[in-house]
């Protein structure tokens, strides 16, 4: 089963996704993450993406297309694909059909996280990941169980996203308005758009998803 995460910055995507990975094995390819890893190896693409990411503007749609080729080449068809932060243009909806189409893959859903914008502010600005596992927390929703220690690996290391500042997430917010919602009326189109209320609790939240992966 391959899925689409969508929302703006702070929906959930990322939090969704990794509960997903755990219950059902599957694998969560975000575009966001893959790109910080190549800012933190210095690769090419890291090089370029930098500077575009820290302001909260788009990195250009091929690069982050073939960054999902090479992610499903290397994962094979088995394993069913959580698309978190991908795709976020008209441009990045059609080169994924593409893609899919060339692996023999197929979309079963689009969930859309539905959020109050006003409250993402304060989700983003108080996020933080372990530096070690990359486990997401937040300040006030969602703490380690231990104060400083990560539940899931035991380290003490955490850090903080560049471009979780106000300025920039209300920069990133405009964006998904302006160039990522207007990709929803064609999956609605296909049937496809399942819309979950993403301002309840994580667990609450997970359960919705559950709910319509199991329909
Ligand atoms: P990306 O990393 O994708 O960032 P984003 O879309 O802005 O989304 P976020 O990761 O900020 O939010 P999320 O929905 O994952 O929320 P999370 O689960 O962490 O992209 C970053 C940048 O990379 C872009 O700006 C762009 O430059 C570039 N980029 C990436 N993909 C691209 C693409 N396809 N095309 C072009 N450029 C691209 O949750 C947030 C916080 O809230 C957490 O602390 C969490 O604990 C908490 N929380 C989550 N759910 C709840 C809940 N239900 N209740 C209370 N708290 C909650
Ligand atoms: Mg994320």
């Amino acid at each position: 089963m391959d899925i689409i995460l969508l929302g703006p910055p702070g929906a959930g995507k990322g939090t969704q996704a990794h509960r997903l990975v755990e219950h059902h094995g599957m694998r969560q390819l975000s575009t966001g993450d893959m790109l910080r890893g190549a800012v933190s190896t210095g690769t090419p693409v890291g090089l370029k993406a930098k500077a575009i990411m820290d302001r909260g503007d788009l990195v250009s749609d091929d690069i982050v297309s073939e960054l999902i080729d090479a992610e499903l080449t290397a994962m094979g068809p088995a394993t069913g694909a959580i698309f978190d932060g991908y795709p976020r243009t008209e441009a990045q909806a059609q080169m994924l059909d593409g893609i899919l189409e060339k692996h023999g893959r197929k979309l079963d859903h689009v969930i859309e996280l539905e959020v109050d914008e006003d409250a993402l502010v304060e989700r983003i600005t108080g996020r933080f990941t372990c530096a070690n596992c990359g486990a997401g927390y937040h300040d006030k929703f969602n703490k380690p169980e231990t104060p400083g220690v990560c539940d899931r690996c035991g380290s003490t290391e955490f850090k903080r996203r560049p471009d979780d500042t106000e300025e920039t997430v209300r920069k990133r917010m405009g964006l998904y308005r302006a160039e990522t919602a207007p990709i929803l009326p064609g999956y609605e189109a296909r049937g496809i758009v399942n819309r979950v209320d993403g301002m309840a609790a994580i667990e609450e939240v997970t359960h919705a998803i559950d709910c319509i992966l199991a329909d």
